[in-house]
Order: structure tokens, then sequence, then C-alpha cells
């Protein structure tokens, strides 16, 4: 039987996840540890600086790891530290089995993995594995000539098509050495990796091995719809400017999934981790093929609920007013489609703008939204994941000039925005609300210069609120959204229902509630949020005989306020 055979039904577990008695919850049903408890995610460059460089180390997520502790989550998912000239923040790999200076080094790592493991946390890596940087050997070696050992790791052609890369402008880029060009579908300093290859095949799975046996406890996989190429390269329908998104012509095509169930057998299978693959585009009606017993990964982050404003594409200036009844849609329709198997729940990463912002209309209290949004996180189906900064309740920046941003995707938006005739002012209004810069502040760990997060020089501004929203003066009031996060994250870990339940949703074209129950046996918990600025009559009498959990006003009324959030048992 297959490992990723979840909760119902007879299950069987691989060999070592049997032998240790903290993988289940109970005997009778098995659960995996990962399911059992949540995931912090950690931007490691904005993390925590221990050597005034002005950007975040291991060691500095070392310092840290009992405060991540006081979240009690399972485990912490690193966006990458491998050595990288950091064109995308280190999603241009030049080696996949060291660590970059700037981070630290392997001994560094290890004792990250060991001090974690000794607070029963695990290590999650992040495999970019549809791209490597330009500056890797592989690379290097395969762009000098087309008849080296190497010449075929990469997708090199005579002729470039119309696709436009991930980040804007072409995706084919031009090399001198070679007179040809080759495929990048982010930045040009990553270049695809030609996954019909074995050889390349062989070579990254050798290095997720690497990882695995220096004991991490996961994956997550990045861009991973991205490494099937379709067969043949044409031109694809194009927009008003004459090119194609790279994403609509290779974003999940046929024989993906031969190449991922080659991935699942060479490194996943017989371990005891958890595997979450980056999936922009995989329906909900397809998950089924993706996770569970005939997936091939543990959980997948696919984007509807959070690509709700962008239902032609990832164009930022293209973007359409958030509309609660699609965000509730996607959510349902993902909860319901991993009824049996399993889901990550999410709001905010390193690529998406602040949630207190993004799900929220203009005006809201933030730390309401940041309360109000922890509630669905923390009783939807499935492993909470926490993006840093995220239980502080951080909230968007908004930098004078494009020139202030360092995100490289921020700058191809500004150019595609003027490209369409929108003056500077107003690309930069789109820029301001959805740069992935908004996640990537650095973190706020109290009032001290730079908010105590480097004694150097940041290598992005902190936000300017940290004075008030940062851990330690956080975790000194009682009614903060951190406290509030460890509580509830410490309360759905412990709760059979809140792992276990069926998900049912109420009310589904409410364009101001979200409200849904969680049902095991004859338990019942009731999560209902109000989206909107004012008040909201209830359209049952939701709270007759029920018992609040936990809120994000002090006391009750029958109607909910505005941001009003609250959990509430039923039985
Ligand atoms: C998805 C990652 O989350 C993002 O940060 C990165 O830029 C792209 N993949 C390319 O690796």
């Amino acid at each position: 039987m297959n490992r990723r055979t979840f909760i119902k039904g007879a299950i069987a577990l691989t060999a070592t996840a049997w032998l240790n008695p903290n993988n289940l919850i109970d005997a009778a049903e098995k659960i995996f540890w990962w399911q059992k408890k949540g995931v912090y995610q950690i931007y490691p460059k904005s993390f925590l600086d221990t050597n005034g460089s002005g950007t975040g180390d291991l060691r500095g997520i070392i310092r840290k790891l009992d405060y991540i502790k006081s979240l009690d989550v399972g485990a912490i998912w690193l966006t990458p530290v491998y050595p990288s000239p950091m064109v995308d923040n280190g999603y241009d790999i030049a080696d996949y089995t060291d660590i970059d200076p700037r981070f630290g080094t392997l001994a560094d790592f290890d004792e990250l993995v060991a001090e974690a493991k000794a607070r029963n946390i695990k290590i999650v890596m992040d495999l970019v594995f549809n791209h490597s940087s330009d500056r890797h050997p592989w690379f290097l070696e395969s762009k000098s000539s087309r008849d080296n050992p190497k010449a075929d790791w990469y997708i090199w052609r005579d002729e470039p098509t119309n696709w436009r890369s991930i980040f804007g402008g072409s995706a084919w880029q031009w090399c001198e050495e070679r007179q040809q060009f080759y495929l990048h579908t982010f930045a040009t300093a990553q270049p695809d990796l030609n996954w019909e290859n074995p050889d390349v095949r062989r070579a990254l799975f050798d290095a997720a091995n690497f990882w695995l046996n220096r004991g991490v406890g996961g994956f997550r996989i990045d861009a991973i719809v991205y490494i099937k190429k379709p067969k043949i390269f044409v031109d694809g329908p194009a927009d008003a400017d004459g090119t194609c998104s790279v994403h609509n012509m290779t974003a999940n095509t046929d024989g993906i999934l031969d190449f991922l169930h080659e991935f699942k057998r060479e490194v996943f299978d017989g371990r005891d981790i958890f595997t979450v693959g980056e999936a922009n585009s995989v329906k909900p009606e397809d998950l089924p093929d993706w996770v569970g017993d005939h997936g091939v990964f543990d959980m997948l982050f696919e984007f509807s609920h959070v690509n709700i404003m962008f239902p032609h594409g990832e164009v930022w200036h293209r973007a359409e007013l958030f509309k609660l009844s699609d965000f509730k849609r996607a959510l349902t329709d993902s909860q319901l489609a991993t009824r049996d198997s399993w889901y990550p729940i999410y709001f905010e990463n390193h690529d998406k703008p602040r949630s207190v912002n993004n799900f929220f209309p203009h005006g809201t209290d933030k730390i309401l939204a940041a309360k109000a949004l922890a509630m669905i996180l923390f009783t939807l189906r499935g492993t909470p994941f926490i993006y840093q900064g995220e239980e502080l309740g951080f909230a968007n920046v908004a930098f004078d000039s494009i020139d202030d941003y360092d995100d490289i995707s921020s700058r191809g938006q500004y150019d595609l925005a003027k490209a369409d005739g929108l003056g500077d002012k107003e690309a930069l209004r789109f820029v301001q609300k959805f740069s992935r810069d908004n996640a990537r502040t650095p973190m706020q760990w109290d009032t001290s210069r730079n908010a105590g997060f480097t004694s150097g020089e940041p290598w992005l501004p902190v936000h300017e609120d940290f004075a008030t929203c940062n851990a330690d003066s956080e975790a000194r009031d009682p009614d903060s959204v951190l406290n509030f996060y460890r509580r509830l994250s410490k309360f759905r870990n412990s709760s059979d229902v809140l792992i276990r339940g069926d998900y049912h949703e109420l009310y589904p074209n409410s364009e101001e509630l979200f409200i849904f129950t969680r049902t095991l046996g004859d338990k019942k918990i009731l999560t209902a949020v109000n989206f909107t600025t004012h008040e909201v009559k209830l359209p049952a009498k939701i709270f007759d005989g029920a018992k609040k959990l936990f809120g994000n006003y002090p006391d009750e009324k029958n109607f909910l306020r505005p941001t009003e959030a609250v959990i509430l048992i039923l039985d």
C-alpha cells in the first residue's frame, strides 16, 4: 500500500513511520506527524542577521528556534539557502549540495537540523529543479558548445517562440557561444533544465537525497508544473504586444506525471518525510492525480484562492476586485477535492502580499484582520502554513520609487504596465499592492534599531510600524496577534475535530460572511468571519447553544461586528 493513504480507512505506513510512536495520534486511525502540526516558513534573508551583514543567516534561525517552537509547529520550511548569485533571491541555484556563505556553512546547517530536532521540529528544504542559475557549472558547460557532454542538459533552440517569461520579456535568451537561444521560464539567469535527459533527472534526485541523508524532514518543490515541456515548440495565442505567457504553453503538460512518479520512487518513497509541490494551474479536479493514494506529493500548493484577483493570468495591472464568494469557492473546492487526501492551508508566502491587505477591504483594522484570518488558517482541514511575520500581523509596505524595489518580478511587472500605457504613478501603485517585497521586509524582533534584525544596514528597509508590531512587544501583550496564534495553534493541534473532521461550507453565496463547520462524530466546530467593515446580521441563530472558543472581540453579540470572527463549539 501507498504511504500517502491517509486517515480514512485501513492504512499502511512506511516501516520508519510505524517504529516512531510520535507519528501517530492514535492507534486506530493513523495520522502523520506533518498532519498533526503546522509549518513555519522562513525567508532566511529577512529573518535574523547575526553577523551585521544586513542579510539573515542560519545562526539567526538557530537563535530563534524557541520562538518558533512557541507556535507549536512541527516543521520549518526554509526558502533556498544554497550558493546563488541571488538574482531571484536564491531561486537561482549555483550548487545544489552546499550552503551559500551569506547564510553560513554546512556545519551550521547540521547544527540547525539537530537543534530543531531537539525541539521536535524538522527542517524542510526548497528544491528548485525546474531551472538552475546561469552560473551553475552544468550550465557553464552546456553553453560552452553544442557537443559537450552536458550540451542537452538545458533547452536550446535555433529560433525563439513568442513566449513571455514569467518575470517579463522573452522567455528565450540568445547565447553567443552556442549561437542558440536557451529557454528560461523565469529570469534570464534561470535557465530551464532539460528533464527529458535521464542524466539530469539522476543528478537532481541525487541532490535531493543528499539533503535527506543530512536529516531533513521533507521538501517544498518549486515551480514543479513547468518541468515537462510540450513536444513541439510553437508560438502561442498572442497578447496585444505579440507575446504569450510561457505559463500558458508549458504548465502541467501531458507526461509530467511520469517524471513525477519517477521522482517519488527515487527520492520520497520509504522516507518519513512530507512533500509539498508548488503547482500553479493544477485545478481542484486534477488534485487526485497529484496528491493522495494515486498522486505523487503529500500536499500541493495550488494557487486558486490566492490568485482570484488574476483570473486572466498574473499580470498585476489587470487585477480584478477581490470577491469573497470566489475566495470561498476556491477554498471549498480544494477542501472537498482533498477530502481523502491532504491540503496545505496558506494565505501568505514570500511571493504574495501580506494577507491583512490582500483579502480585506481598505480601512480594515489590521489586528482584527490578522486574527480573523488565523481563525480560518487553523480551522480548515489540512496543515496550516504560517509565513514569517504573519503571526505578528505584518502589513504591506509602499516604497516611493520603483528603484527601491529589489524584487525582480516587481520590476518586470512595472515595465509591463508601462508598456501597456500606464503612467509611472499608476504602475507603481500596482507594484505597491502586489510586490513580493511586501512579504520580504525584515522580521521585526523588538523596538531597537532596525527592529533588532541586523546591526548593519538591512538589505531591504524595515517596515515603519516596527515600534508596535514586533515579536518582543507582542509576546508581552496577552491580546496580541502573536499570542492569539500561539493559543490557536495549540488548540488546533490538540483537536481531533480540527485535524480529522469533515468540512462543510454554509451560505456560500454570501459576499460578507465566510462560515464553515468541521464535524467529527457528534462534535462540531463552526468558524464564522465577517469580511466587511460593517456589522452583519447572522443568517441563523448560530450562537444559540454554542460556546465561543475563540474570537477577535472580547464579548458576543447576535450579529458580527466589522471584521469580527468567532470559533464556536456546537456539540
Ligand atoms: C516560485 C518561487 O516561490 C518564487 O519565489 C521564484 O521566484 C520562482 N518560483 C522561480 O523559482
